[in-house]
């Protein structure tokens, strides 16, 4: 086989056989093809599309390319959360120890921010001591005695997707939904898990902005999954505004022991318990979703699922008594308050764009290899929906980085469109994909 002439073919809109596909991914895994190639391929298909089947080929053998966790032998429904990526999404802080403390297994690979969105493991590093670096034994260890574990991806897992994804960050063809999906779709099948609980995002913040692309994304995800044999459910949810009220690895991390204590903003709580309460019907722990919100909300009153949190943060290295002064700990050089120029109410806010500027404020990184600072980041003190007087404080922006300050505060300036005319926040829950119930 000649990668010219399958590169030719899908460039023409033919479809691929199996064994064309997996002859590409092995072969590029093994070095064989070089990325120029590899790269064309990429943007054929961005073009060109694959029908679900060969999409399937390509999740399989992504997943063929490395190693698979084997969780048999860990007694109870072993169940993770992934999402498509979001600007200030704190999700996973807060419903990984919440589910785990309804006594579902979780075992979580997450990832590191990618372009404008944040990730993870980022996130919880800001917790200093906080490691997400487990070998696939100790992982499997913690998720069968504690319940929770959220480790980095592993270099033998998927080593398929790591080059790929790279390639495709510098291409521009991340936008593509067969390639989301088996991005996506091969990392999870691999992790051994029995359910998978997705959070599509969508609107101008998520990597697919447009709603019938979202749909058409959750609904080939939730295909591939049920082709594995796992079952899953696809929640697609609203990121045209960020999540919560706070951009920034440390200050997300404040936000999401605020939520486990009860404090959450509105918007983020809902995202939360609806991705929440799916993970607890499917691990069979609730009948049903109203149910599993009872649950949930009552293991939060309680302070069950926040002392998890505190749990899950000591058995990964980090001091729990840490967490409760965490925005104590050294503050940035420069925090700089952005003002209403008028009064009216705020109409939008461009997450993409808020995103892009807490990057640049140093919450996440330009390139590959940039070293984060926790504590740099966005605290939006006002959203879609609010009233403004001219002179009320709109953001604030945090950075050690001076030469960032004006041009971060123009943009977040320009991100509040303010006018008189009414507005409220956006719907969180836009559709639930995979219930047959
Ligand atoms: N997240 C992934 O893991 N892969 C993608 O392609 C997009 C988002």
């Amino acid at each position: 086989m000649l990668p010219y002439e399958i590169i030719e073919k899908k460039q023409q809109g033919d479809r691929h056989s199996p064994e064309e596909i997996r002859f590409m991914v092995k072969e590029f895994t093994a070095g064989n093809i070089p990325d120029y190639q590899i790269s064309a391929w990429l943007m054929a298909i961005y073009f060109q599309g694959f029908s679900i089947e060969e999409t399937a080929v390509l999740v399989e053998a992504m997943i063929e390319s490395g190693e698979r966790i084997d969780l048999s032998d860990i007694s109870g429904y072993k169940i993770d959360k992934h999402s498509t990526g979001g600007v200030g999404d704190k999700v996973t802080l807060i419903l990984a120890p919440l589910v785990a403390a309804a006594g579902v297994k979780i075992p979580m690979i997450s990832g590191r921010g990618l372009g404008h969105t944040g990730g993870t493991l980022d996130k919880l590093e800001s917790i200093p001591g906080f490691t997400t670096d487990y070998s696939i034994d100790d992982f499997r260890r913690q998720v069968d005695e504690f319940g929770v574990c959220i480790m980095g991806q592993s270099a033998t897992m998927v080593p398929a997707d790591k080059k790929m994804y790279a390639l495709r960050d510098v291409t521009a063809t991340v936008r593509s939904i067969p390639l989301i999906c088996g991005s996506i779709m091969s990392k999870k099948i691999a992790e051994g898990i029995d359910g998978l609980v997705l959070d599509v995002k969508t609107g101008r913040g998520a990597f697919i902005a447009e709603e019938e692309k979202s749909r058409e994304l959750a609904n080939q995800l939730a295909d591939i999954g049920k082709e594995f044999g796992l079952d899953v459910r696809v929640v697609i949810t609203d990121m045209n505004q960020p999540l919560g009220n706070q951009i920034g690895n440390r200050n997300e991390v404040v936000e999401s022991v605020e939520c486990l204590k009860g404090n959450g903003p509105a918007d983020l709580m809902e995202v939360t318990m609806e991705l929440s309460a799916e993970m607890l019907v499917l691990a069979g722990k609730a009948e049903d979703v109203p149910a599993a919100k009872t649950v949930l909300n009552e293991l939060i009153e309680t302070g069950e699922a926040l002392e998890k949190f505190y749990d899950l943060v000591e058995i990964q290295g980090g001091d729990p008594k840490i967490i409760d002064s965490l925005l104590s700990l050294e503050p940035s050089k420069f925090s700089v308050e952005v003002t209403a120029p008028a009064e009216g109410i705020v109409q939008s806010l461009d997450s993409y764009q808020l995103g892009t500027t807490s990057v640049k404020l140093g919450a996440g990184r330009m390139q590959m290899g940039d070293v984060i600072d926790p504590k740099a980041g966005i605290s939006l003190e006002r959203k879609i929906g609010d009233r403004v007087n001219a002179g009320d404080v709109l953001a604030v922006c945090y950075t050690d980085k001076e030469s960032v300050v004006e041009e971060a505060k123009q943009s977040i300036l320009d991100v509040f469109e303010i006018d008189d005319a009414d507005a409220s926040p956006p719907t969180m829950i836009h559709e639930v994909i995979g219930d047959e119930t």
